[in-house]
């Protein structure tokens, strides 16, 4: 019990210990069909604040000890099953304990400019309802929580539709600076990324997307095929929902005609004065209603002060894009191919510094052709005719890599 009392910090208690008390203070699983958020994989990674693929290794070795229950579920609002985690008995004293611990240990609580040594416990009281996780989560290295105006952390808000799951990320270090850099400024408030299918614009983004969460109300829409206008927006106003912020929606509402001078006057309203990210990942190049809609939607948060937006597309196509740039409101980043370390990286198998140089050359670093070409796939993505006979050569060579597997 010497420990007992010390500071908490935010390296106090592990990954695994944070995750179970977290199960702990989350609402039960009553009905696998109807589970709450708080217990799948991204409820855990958002409130403990901590990566996706992070939790996903935690939660392996937490079901290994037998401290969880992984069960397959439905959450609200989402088509697909998830795995949803509950706490076994030994789970729920090991996370009680762990409670304990963590309530006896002292925090230097910041407001403004005044700072107060209390307990975990007395601290909790003061934030009001706040679950130990949250406190856990603003805890920085010294010990300090700071709930100043404008820090609050436990008020974000995450909702994506398609968001895409995290696969292992190399590089893009340069890209990753610009971007970080384009967020944090208060110069332009849209980011057009373009660049060839492949070429890692998604990865990205997404791996973007997770550092961002903790630190911005957090919105991802992925345009796949059967997406339309109206179902962008229906998400869109449930993000603005789960903040509280219901003008989109009502203005949606069954029945109402939708009118885009009204849509734009209502996101405006709804992102308001919060810190936001949107991302629109692939957004649909060309057609008169899909710029309709970006207009509608690039006018709201040029007209917001802390709202960020990044599209994504294979081909550049954002409407009026030379206004919006004149005026200050676009950036454009255009994505090249990946380096080549990490390139070799993308590889399951090591081959000949010489072979993958051509390999390189002739991909020129689009991830998606260096995968494609390790698995023997590129011919059906090329014509024959754009390559020398010495580069057929060697597709054929790393179809033989394939088969012999
Ligand atoms: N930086 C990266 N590190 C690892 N894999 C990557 C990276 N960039 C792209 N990939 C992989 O290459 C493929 C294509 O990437 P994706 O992001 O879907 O491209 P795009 O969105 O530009 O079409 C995916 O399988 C992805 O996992
Ligand atoms: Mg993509």
């Amino acid at each position: 019990m010497a420990k007992k009392g010390g500071r908490l910090a935010d390296k106090t208690f592990t990954i695994n210990e944070k995750i179970l008390i977290h199960l702990k203070e989350s609402p039960p699983l009553r009905d696998s069909m109807d589970a709450p958020h708080a217990l799948t994989q991204h409820g855990i990674s958002e409130s403990v604040g901590i990566r996706i693929n992070h939790v996903s290794r935690a939660m392996k070795s937490l079901r290994k000890d037998g401290f969880v229950d992984e069960v397959s579920g439905r959450v609200r609002g989402e088509v697909r099953k998830r795995k949803v985690y509950t706490l076994t008995d030994s789970g729920l004293s090991k996370s009680q304990k762990i409670i304990k611990k963590v309530a006896s240990k002292k925090v230097l609580l910041r407001k403004g400019k005044t700072s107060k040594e209390l307990t975990v416990e007395d601290a909790l009281d003061r934030m009001g309802k706040t679950t130990t996780t949250t406190l856990l989560r603003l805890v920085d290295s010294e010990g300090v929580v700071d709930v100043s105006a404008g820090k609050k952390a436990e008020d974000l808000t995450t909702f994506s539709k398609g968001l895409p799951k995290e696969e292992p990320f190399y590089g893009r270090k340069g890209e990753m600076a610009v971007l970080e850099e384009w967020l944090e400024s208060r110069k332009e408030r849209i980011l057009s990324l373009a660049g060839d299918r492949g070429m890692g614009k998604t990865s990205l983004v997404l791996h973007a997307y997770h550092e961002w969460i903790p630190r911005r109300n957090s919105f991802w829409f992925s345009f796949q095929e059967w997406e339309t206008g109206a179902s962008f927006l229906e998400a869109l106003s449930d993000f603005f929902k789960d903040m509280g912020r219901t003008n989109l929606k009502s203005h949606l509402k069954v029945g109402k005609k939708i009118d885009l001078w009204e849509v734009s006057g209502s996101v405006e309203r709804d992102l308001g004065e919060g810190k936001n990210v949107l991302i629109l990942d692939e957004y649909p190049s060309g057609g008169k209603e899909n710029e309709t809609l970006l207009v509608t939607i690039m006018e709201a948060i040029a007209r917001v002060e802390d709202t960020k937006m990044l599209i994504t597309q294979s081909a550049r196509s954002v409407p009026n894009r030379r206004e919006y740039l004149a005026r200050g409101v676009l950036a454009e980043m255009d994505l090249l191919g990946l380096d080549k370390k990490s390139c070799e990286q993308l590889l399951s198998r090591k081959i000949s510094a010489s072979e993958f140089d051509k390999i390189y050359r002739l991909t020129e670093g689009n991830p998606l052709h260096v995968k494609l070409m390790e698995a023997g796939k590129l011919e059906e993505l090329i014509d024959t005719k754009d390559y020398t006979s010495e580069e057929l050569a060697l597709l054929k060579y790393m179809k033989i890599i394939k088969e012999s597997k």
